[in-house]
Protein backbone atom coordinates (compact mmCIF):
# COMPACT_ATOMS: atom_id res chain seq x y z
CA UNK A 1 0.00 0.00 0.00
CA UNK A 2 1.36 3.18 -0.66
CA UNK A 3 0.43 6.03 1.78
CA UNK A 4 0.85 9.58 0.66
CA UNK A 5 1.09 11.56 3.81
CA UNK A 6 0.88 15.17 2.19
CA UNK A 7 -2.29 14.14 0.42
CA UNK A 8 -3.88 13.04 4.36
CA UNK A 9 -2.48 16.19 5.56
CA UNK A 10 -4.04 18.18 2.95
CA UNK A 11 -7.60 16.82 3.03
CA UNK A 12 -7.78 15.93 6.63
CA UNK A 13 -5.60 18.02 8.67
CA UNK A 14 -4.96 21.62 7.19
CA UNK A 15 -8.04 20.89 4.97
CA UNK A 16 -6.37 23.25 2.29
CA UNK A 17 -5.49 21.68 -1.10
CA UNK A 18 -3.18 24.63 -2.50
CA UNK A 19 -0.57 26.00 -0.03
CA UNK A 20 -2.01 28.56 1.78
CA UNK A 21 0.78 30.96 1.12
CA UNK A 22 1.30 30.49 -2.78
CA UNK A 23 -0.75 33.63 -3.37
CA UNK A 24 2.43 35.25 -1.70
CA UNK A 25 4.64 33.29 -3.83
CA UNK A 26 3.54 34.51 -7.19
CA UNK A 27 3.20 38.15 -5.78
CA UNK A 28 6.57 38.27 -5.02
CA UNK A 29 8.02 35.71 -7.41
CA UNK A 30 10.78 38.50 -8.87
CA UNK A 31 11.67 39.59 -5.96
CA UNK A 32 12.59 35.64 -4.65
CA UNK A 33 13.94 35.14 -7.14
CA UNK A 34 16.28 38.14 -7.05
CA UNK A 35 17.56 37.41 -3.88
CA UNK A 36 17.89 34.02 -4.10
CA UNK A 37 18.78 32.67 -7.73
CA UNK A 38 22.67 32.22 -8.11
CA UNK A 39 23.18 33.02 -4.44
CA UNK A 40 24.89 30.98 -1.44
CA UNK A 41 23.01 29.97 1.47
CA UNK A 42 23.78 28.28 4.72
CA UNK A 43 21.14 26.62 6.50
CA UNK A 44 21.66 25.15 10.30
CA UNK A 45 19.31 22.64 11.58
CA UNK A 46 18.69 21.99 8.23
CA UNK A 47 17.84 17.75 8.37
CA UNK A 48 14.72 19.26 10.47
CA UNK A 49 11.62 19.03 9.57
CA UNK A 50 11.51 23.04 9.03
CA UNK A 51 14.90 23.35 7.69
CA UNK A 52 14.18 20.94 5.24
CA UNK A 53 11.32 22.10 4.11
CA UNK A 54 12.50 25.12 3.93
CA UNK A 55 15.32 24.25 1.56
CA UNK A 56 12.58 22.73 -0.88
CA UNK A 57 10.97 26.16 -0.73
CA UNK A 58 14.16 27.86 -1.50
CA UNK A 59 15.40 25.24 -4.20
CA UNK A 60 12.77 26.38 -6.32
CA UNK A 61 14.75 29.71 -6.84
CA UNK A 62 18.03 27.81 -7.79
CA UNK A 63 20.61 28.89 -5.35
CA UNK A 64 24.33 28.75 -6.71
CA UNK A 65 25.95 26.84 -3.01
CA UNK A 66 23.65 25.53 -0.17
CA UNK A 67 25.13 24.76 3.01
CA UNK A 68 23.61 22.33 5.29
CA UNK A 69 24.11 22.11 9.12
CA UNK A 70 23.23 19.68 11.53
CA UNK A 71 24.05 17.15 14.41
CA UNK A 72 21.66 15.18 12.82
CA UNK A 73 23.79 12.70 10.97
CA UNK A 74 21.00 10.61 9.61
CA UNK A 75 18.81 13.26 9.46
CA UNK A 76 21.01 15.09 6.67
CA UNK A 77 21.67 11.49 4.87
CA UNK A 78 17.71 11.32 4.47
CA UNK A 79 17.81 15.33 3.23
CA UNK A 80 20.04 14.44 0.43
CA UNK A 81 18.14 11.39 -0.52
CA UNK A 82 14.63 13.05 0.05
CA UNK A 83 16.43 15.44 -2.51
CA UNK A 84 17.43 13.37 -5.02
CA UNK A 85 14.56 11.08 -5.15
CA UNK A 86 12.25 13.88 -6.67
CA UNK A 87 11.95 15.41 -9.42
CA UNK A 88 10.79 19.04 -8.09
CA UNK A 89 14.27 19.80 -6.80
CA UNK A 90 17.32 21.13 -8.52
CA UNK A 91 20.01 20.43 -6.10
CA UNK A 92 22.63 23.20 -6.52
CA UNK A 93 26.12 21.64 -7.77
CA UNK A 94 28.05 23.24 -4.60
CA UNK A 95 25.78 21.35 -2.23
CA UNK A 96 27.43 20.55 1.36
CA UNK A 97 26.54 18.94 4.24
CA UNK A 98 28.06 19.01 7.43
CA UNK A 99 27.03 16.92 11.07
CA UNK A 100 28.33 19.38 13.22
CA UNK A 101 26.79 21.42 15.97
CA UNK A 102 26.99 24.97 15.52
CA UNK A 103 28.15 25.86 18.52
CA UNK A 104 31.48 24.69 17.79
CA UNK A 105 35.30 25.18 16.86
CA UNK A 106 34.50 23.29 13.32
CA UNK A 107 30.97 25.40 12.88
CA UNK A 108 33.23 28.26 13.23
CA UNK A 109 35.90 27.21 11.04
CA UNK A 110 33.01 26.09 8.17
CA UNK A 111 31.78 29.52 8.56
CA UNK A 112 34.86 31.03 7.85
CA UNK A 113 36.15 29.08 5.03
CA UNK A 114 32.54 28.78 3.01
CA UNK A 115 31.14 32.14 3.82
CA UNK A 116 30.02 34.87 3.58
CA UNK A 117 26.93 33.77 2.90
CA UNK A 118 24.21 35.94 1.22
CA UNK A 119 21.45 33.77 2.52
CA UNK A 120 21.65 31.85 6.45
CA UNK A 121 18.55 30.61 8.08
CA UNK A 122 18.80 28.67 11.46
CA UNK A 123 16.17 26.22 12.52
CA UNK A 124 18.38 24.05 15.48
CA UNK A 125 16.95 23.99 18.77
CA UNK A 126 15.18 22.19 21.44
CA UNK A 127 11.20 22.20 20.25
CA UNK A 128 9.75 19.94 23.04
CA UNK A 129 7.62 21.19 26.11
CA UNK A 130 8.21 17.28 27.15
CA UNK A 131 12.68 18.55 27.94
CA UNK A 132 11.12 20.66 30.56
CA UNK A 133 11.94 18.25 33.16
CA UNK A 134 14.02 18.92 35.55
CA UNK A 135 17.04 21.31 35.77
CA UNK A 136 19.33 19.43 33.55
CA UNK A 137 16.85 19.18 30.65
CA UNK A 138 15.85 22.99 31.17
CA UNK A 139 19.69 23.73 31.03
CA UNK A 140 20.33 21.96 27.80
CA UNK A 141 17.07 23.56 26.49
CA UNK A 142 18.08 27.23 27.26
CA UNK A 143 21.82 26.47 26.28
CA UNK A 144 21.11 25.32 22.55
CA UNK A 145 17.83 27.86 21.82
CA UNK A 146 18.97 31.11 23.98
CA UNK A 147 22.64 31.13 25.08
CA UNK A 148 24.05 29.41 21.41
CA UNK A 149 21.65 32.19 19.54
CA UNK A 150 23.49 34.92 20.52
CA UNK A 151 26.45 33.04 19.97
CA UNK A 152 25.61 32.44 16.31
CA UNK A 153 24.95 36.28 15.83
CA UNK A 154 28.44 37.27 17.17
CA UNK A 155 29.87 34.98 14.77
CA UNK A 156 27.42 36.18 11.72
CA UNK A 157 28.22 39.69 12.94
CA UNK A 158 32.04 39.54 11.67
CA UNK A 159 30.76 38.16 7.72
CA UNK A 160 26.76 39.84 7.58
CA UNK A 161 24.33 37.98 5.18
CA UNK A 162 22.07 40.04 3.48
CA UNK A 163 19.20 38.35 4.65
CA UNK A 164 19.20 36.17 8.05
CA UNK A 165 16.03 34.18 9.57
CA UNK A 166 15.88 32.19 12.94
CA UNK A 167 12.48 30.40 13.49
CA UNK A 168 10.69 31.22 16.77
CA UNK A 169 7.38 29.61 17.74
CA UNK A 170 3.96 30.57 18.73
CA UNK A 171 4.68 29.72 22.40
CA UNK A 172 6.69 32.80 22.94
CA UNK A 173 3.95 34.99 22.76
CA UNK A 174 2.79 35.31 26.28
CA UNK A 175 5.07 32.15 27.17
CA UNK A 176 3.85 29.29 29.66
CA UNK A 177 6.60 27.09 29.17
CA UNK A 178 10.38 27.06 29.60
CA UNK A 179 10.76 26.22 26.02
CA UNK A 180 8.14 29.07 24.70
CA UNK A 181 10.29 31.77 27.29
CA UNK A 182 13.87 29.60 25.51
CA UNK A 183 12.46 31.28 22.25
CA UNK A 184 11.02 34.72 23.91
CA UNK A 185 14.46 35.04 25.04
CA UNK A 186 15.96 34.10 21.57
CA UNK A 187 14.03 37.32 19.84
CA UNK A 188 14.96 39.07 22.49
CA UNK A 189 18.40 38.17 21.42
CA UNK A 190 17.69 38.51 17.65
CA UNK A 191 16.12 42.27 17.56
CA UNK A 192 18.77 43.46 19.47
CA UNK A 193 21.21 42.64 16.84
CA UNK A 194 18.51 43.01 14.30
CA UNK A 195 20.05 47.25 13.62
CA UNK A 196 23.63 45.52 13.25
CA UNK A 197 22.44 43.17 10.44
CA UNK A 198 19.14 42.32 8.96
CA UNK A 199 17.06 39.52 11.22
CA UNK A 200 13.56 38.58 10.94
CA UNK A 201 11.81 35.84 12.41
CA UNK A 202 8.33 33.76 12.54
CA UNK A 203 6.04 32.40 15.34
CA UNK A 204 3.88 29.72 14.40
CA UNK A 205 1.53 26.50 15.77
CA UNK A 206 2.18 22.88 14.45
CA UNK A 207 3.99 21.56 11.88
CA UNK A 208 1.47 18.37 10.66
CA UNK A 209 3.69 15.34 11.16
CA UNK A 210 7.12 17.07 12.16
CA UNK A 211 9.96 14.96 13.50
CA UNK A 212 9.04 14.24 17.25
CA UNK A 213 5.31 15.52 16.78
CA UNK A 214 2.20 13.51 18.51
CA UNK A 215 1.40 12.57 14.76
CA UNK A 216 4.48 11.50 13.61
CA UNK A 217 4.26 9.28 16.51
CA UNK A 218 1.18 7.75 15.12
CA UNK A 219 3.04 6.65 12.63
CA UNK A 220 5.66 5.03 14.75
CA UNK A 221 3.23 3.33 16.87
CA UNK A 222 1.39 2.19 13.53
CA UNK A 223 4.80 0.62 12.27
CA UNK A 224 5.36 -0.82 15.82
CA UNK A 225 1.81 -2.11 16.34
CA UNK A 226 1.07 -0.33 19.35
CA UNK A 227 -1.58 1.96 20.60
CA UNK A 228 -1.94 6.01 19.72
CA UNK A 229 -2.54 7.83 22.96
CA UNK A 230 -3.55 11.91 21.94
CA UNK A 231 -5.26 14.62 23.76
CA UNK A 232 -8.46 15.02 22.70
CA UNK A 233 -9.71 18.68 24.53
CA UNK A 234 -6.04 21.06 22.94
CA UNK A 235 -7.26 22.41 19.85
CA UNK A 236 -4.26 23.46 17.73
CA UNK A 237 -3.96 25.41 14.04
CA UNK A 238 -1.86 23.45 11.43
CA UNK A 239 0.34 23.78 8.98
CA UNK A 240 2.07 21.61 6.60
CA UNK A 241 5.56 20.87 6.09
CA UNK A 242 5.60 22.92 2.98
CA UNK A 243 3.72 25.68 4.11
CA UNK A 244 5.92 25.76 7.01
CA UNK A 245 9.14 26.10 4.52
CA UNK A 246 7.30 28.62 2.34
CA UNK A 247 5.94 30.92 5.66
CA UNK A 248 10.09 30.61 6.68
CA UNK A 249 11.62 31.70 3.06
CA UNK A 250 8.80 34.78 2.93
CA UNK A 251 9.61 36.24 6.13
CA UNK A 252 13.45 35.31 5.29
CA UNK A 253 13.75 37.07 2.16
CA UNK A 254 10.77 39.63 2.15
CA UNK A 255 10.88 41.19 5.87
CA UNK A 256 12.42 43.93 7.31
CA UNK A 257 14.88 43.64 10.16
CA UNK A 258 13.59 43.03 13.37
CA UNK A 259 9.77 41.87 12.05
CA UNK A 260 8.31 38.63 12.96
CA UNK A 261 6.11 37.15 10.58
CA UNK A 262 3.02 34.65 11.43
CA UNK A 263 -0.02 32.62 9.38
CA UNK A 264 -3.29 34.36 9.12
CA UNK A 265 -4.93 31.34 10.43
CA UNK A 266 -8.47 31.00 10.56
CA UNK A 267 -9.70 29.63 13.78
CA UNK A 268 -12.60 26.82 11.71
CA UNK A 269 -8.94 25.72 10.61
CA UNK A 270 -8.23 24.11 14.04
CA UNK A 271 -8.34 20.89 15.10
CA UNK A 272 -7.40 18.28 18.10
CA UNK A 273 -4.94 15.80 18.18
CA UNK A 274 -7.63 12.83 18.60
CA UNK A 275 -9.10 13.80 15.43
CA UNK A 276 -5.92 13.65 13.77
CA UNK A 277 -5.74 9.67 15.18
CA UNK A 278 -8.88 8.95 14.36
CA UNK A 279 -9.09 10.18 11.06
CA UNK A 280 -5.79 8.80 10.31
CA UNK A 281 -6.89 5.43 11.41
CA UNK A 282 -10.21 5.74 9.13
CA UNK A 283 -7.92 6.95 6.38
CA UNK A 284 -5.91 3.61 6.79
CA UNK A 285 -9.01 1.27 7.18
CA UNK A 286 -9.13 0.99 10.91
CA UNK A 287 -11.98 1.47 13.24
CA UNK A 288 -10.39 3.30 16.63
CA UNK A 289 -11.31 1.39 19.59
CA UNK A 290 -11.66 3.71 22.46
CA UNK A 291 -9.45 2.37 25.72
CA UNK A 292 -9.84 3.67 29.37
CA UNK A 293 -6.40 2.86 30.49
CA UNK A 294 -2.73 2.41 29.27
CA UNK A 295 -2.89 -0.79 30.50
CA UNK A 296 -5.82 -1.97 28.58
CA UNK A 297 -4.59 -0.17 25.17
CA UNK A 298 -1.32 -2.05 25.80
CA UNK A 299 -3.33 -5.15 26.50
CA UNK A 300 -5.58 -4.69 23.37
CA UNK A 301 -2.71 -4.14 21.10
CA UNK A 302 -0.76 -6.80 21.70
CA UNK A 303 -4.06 -9.29 21.28
CA UNK A 304 -4.48 -7.57 17.73
CA UNK A 305 -4.42 -9.87 14.72
CA UNK A 306 -3.03 -9.42 11.44
CA UNK A 307 -6.49 -9.07 9.71
CA UNK A 308 -7.83 -6.48 12.75
CA UNK A 309 -10.28 -3.99 11.50
CA UNK A 310 -9.87 -1.65 14.81
CA UNK A 311 -7.17 -0.32 16.18
CA UNK A 312 -6.63 0.68 20.16
CA UNK A 313 -6.39 4.65 21.00
CA UNK A 314 -6.27 6.45 24.44
CA UNK A 315 -8.25 9.56 24.41
CA UNK A 316 -7.53 11.97 27.59
CA UNK A 317 -7.77 15.56 28.62
CA UNK A 318 -4.47 17.54 28.93
CA UNK A 319 -2.88 17.74 32.29
CA UNK A 320 0.66 18.38 31.46
CA UNK A 321 2.85 21.04 32.63
CA UNK A 322 3.27 24.02 30.43
CA UNK A 323 0.37 23.58 28.09
CA UNK A 324 -1.86 26.20 26.36
CA UNK A 325 -5.34 25.91 26.25
CA UNK A 326 -5.74 28.07 23.14
CA UNK A 327 -2.52 29.26 20.64
CA UNK A 328 -1.54 33.32 20.20
CA UNK A 329 0.36 34.25 17.35
CA UNK A 330 1.23 38.19 18.98
CA UNK A 331 0.47 39.89 22.27
CA UNK A 332 -1.71 43.00 22.96
CA UNK A 333 1.25 45.35 23.19
CA UNK A 334 2.66 44.20 19.74
CA UNK A 335 1.56 46.36 16.96
CA UNK A 336 0.57 44.38 14.17
CA UNK A 337 0.30 45.11 9.69
CA UNK A 338 -2.14 42.79 8.24
CA UNK A 339 -2.23 44.78 5.00
CA UNK A 340 1.15 43.85 3.37
CA UNK A 341 1.03 40.07 2.82
CA UNK A 342 -1.95 37.94 2.27
CA UNK A 343 -0.96 35.54 3.90
CA UNK A 344 0.85 36.68 6.49
CA UNK A 345 -0.02 39.23 9.60
CA UNK A 346 3.55 41.06 10.89
CA UNK A 347 4.77 42.56 13.90
CA UNK A 348 6.54 45.67 13.21
CA UNK A 349 7.27 47.07 16.47
CA UNK A 350 9.35 44.55 18.49
CA UNK A 351 10.94 46.11 21.53
CA UNK A 352 15.02 45.98 20.49
CA UNK A 353 16.68 46.17 23.94
CA UNK A 354 20.17 47.35 23.60
CA UNK A 355 22.91 44.73 22.92
CA UNK A 356 24.75 45.60 26.34
CA UNK A 357 21.47 45.08 28.11
CA UNK A 358 21.26 41.96 26.39
CA UNK A 359 24.77 40.90 27.24
CA UNK A 360 24.26 41.46 30.78
CA UNK A 361 21.23 39.77 30.86
CA UNK A 362 22.76 36.08 28.95
CA UNK A 363 26.03 36.89 31.58
CA UNK A 364 23.43 36.40 34.27
CA UNK A 365 21.91 33.89 32.70
CA UNK A 366 25.34 31.80 32.22
CA UNK A 367 26.32 32.52 35.93
CA UNK A 368 22.88 31.03 36.97
CA UNK A 369 23.24 28.10 34.83
CA UNK A 370 26.82 27.40 35.92
CA UNK A 371 25.56 26.98 39.28
CA UNK A 372 25.38 23.45 40.15
CA UNK A 373 22.93 24.17 42.99
CA UNK A 374 20.27 25.07 40.61
CA UNK A 375 16.77 23.69 41.06
CA UNK A 376 13.71 24.07 38.33
CA UNK A 377 12.12 26.54 40.32
CA UNK A 378 14.95 28.75 40.94
CA UNK A 379 15.49 28.86 37.11
CA UNK A 380 12.13 29.47 36.23
CA UNK A 381 12.32 32.67 38.88
CA UNK A 382 15.36 33.66 37.07
CA UNK A 383 13.19 33.56 33.94
CA UNK A 384 9.89 35.40 35.28
CA UNK A 385 12.77 38.13 36.25
CA UNK A 386 13.35 38.64 32.79
CA UNK A 387 10.25 37.97 31.28
CA UNK A 388 7.75 39.77 33.62
CA UNK A 389 4.52 38.15 31.60
CA UNK A 390 6.37 34.63 31.67
CA UNK A 391 3.70 32.83 33.56
CA UNK A 392 4.85 29.15 34.10
CA UNK A 393 2.11 26.46 34.21
CA UNK A 394 3.26 23.94 36.48
CA UNK A 395 0.89 20.78 36.98
CA UNK A 396 4.30 18.83 38.39
CA UNK A 397 3.40 16.17 35.57
CA UNK A 398 5.78 15.97 32.35
CA UNK A 399 4.75 14.23 28.78
CA UNK A 400 7.44 11.92 29.63
CA UNK A 401 4.93 10.31 31.96
CA UNK A 402 2.66 9.03 29.56
CA UNK A 403 2.41 7.04 26.69
N1 LIG B 1 7.45 21.55 14.39
C1 LIG B 1 6.59 22.45 14.78
O1 LIG B 1 5.38 22.18 14.89
C2 LIG B 1 7.05 23.84 15.07
C3 LIG B 1 6.13 24.86 15.08
C4 LIG B 1 6.57 26.15 15.33
C5 LIG B 1 7.89 26.41 15.56
N2 LIG B 1 8.76 25.38 15.56
C6 LIG B 1 10.17 25.71 15.84
O2 LIG B 1 10.95 25.46 14.68
C7 LIG B 1 12.20 24.89 15.01
C8 LIG B 1 12.48 23.65 14.21
O3 LIG B 1 11.39 22.76 14.32
P1 LIG B 1 11.40 21.38 13.55
O4 LIG B 1 10.05 20.80 13.69
O5 LIG B 1 11.98 21.54 12.22
O6 LIG B 1 12.40 20.59 14.52
P2 LIG B 1 13.38 19.40 14.18
O7 LIG B 1 13.75 18.79 15.47
O8 LIG B 1 12.82 18.55 13.11
O9 LIG B 1 14.64 20.18 13.58
C9 LIG B 1 15.61 20.81 14.36
C10 LIG B 1 16.95 20.37 13.81
O10 LIG B 1 17.96 21.13 14.46
C11 LIG B 1 19.06 20.26 14.71
N3 LIG B 1 19.83 20.85 15.82
C12 LIG B 1 19.42 21.09 17.09
N4 LIG B 1 20.39 21.68 17.80
C13 LIG B 1 21.46 21.81 16.95
C14 LIG B 1 22.75 22.36 17.10
N5 LIG B 1 23.17 22.89 18.25
N6 LIG B 1 23.58 22.35 16.01
C15 LIG B 1 23.18 21.82 14.83
N7 LIG B 1 21.94 21.28 14.64
C16 LIG B 1 21.10 21.29 15.68
C17 LIG B 1 18.41 18.93 15.07
O11 LIG B 1 19.31 17.86 14.88
C18 LIG B 1 17.24 18.89 14.11
O12 LIG B 1 17.54 18.22 12.90
C19 LIG B 1 12.15 24.68 16.53
O13 LIG B 1 12.83 25.76 17.07
C20 LIG B 1 10.72 24.80 16.92
O14 LIG B 1 10.53 25.38 18.17
C21 LIG B 1 8.39 24.12 15.29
Amino acid sequence: MIFDINRFINEKVTGREKSFFEKDLENNKQELEREITNKKVLVIGGAGTIGGSFIKALLHYNPATLVVVDINENGLTELTRDLRSSDDFKVPSTYLTYPVNFKSNVFRKLLRAHGPFDIVANFAAHKHVRSEKDIFSIEAMLENNTLNAKYLLDLLNEQKPKHFFCVSTDKAANPVNIMGASKKLMEDVIMAYSTEMKITTARFANVAFSNGSLPAGFIERLFKRQPLSAPSDVKRYFVSPKESGQICLLACILGKSGEVFFPKLDESNMTTFSQIATDLLHWLGFEPELCSSEDEAREKAAAMKDNTKSYPVIYFASDTSGEKSFEEFYTEHEQVDFNRLESLGIITNMERKRPELIGRLFADLQRTLDNDANDKATLVAVLKDYLPNFQHIETGKSLDQKM
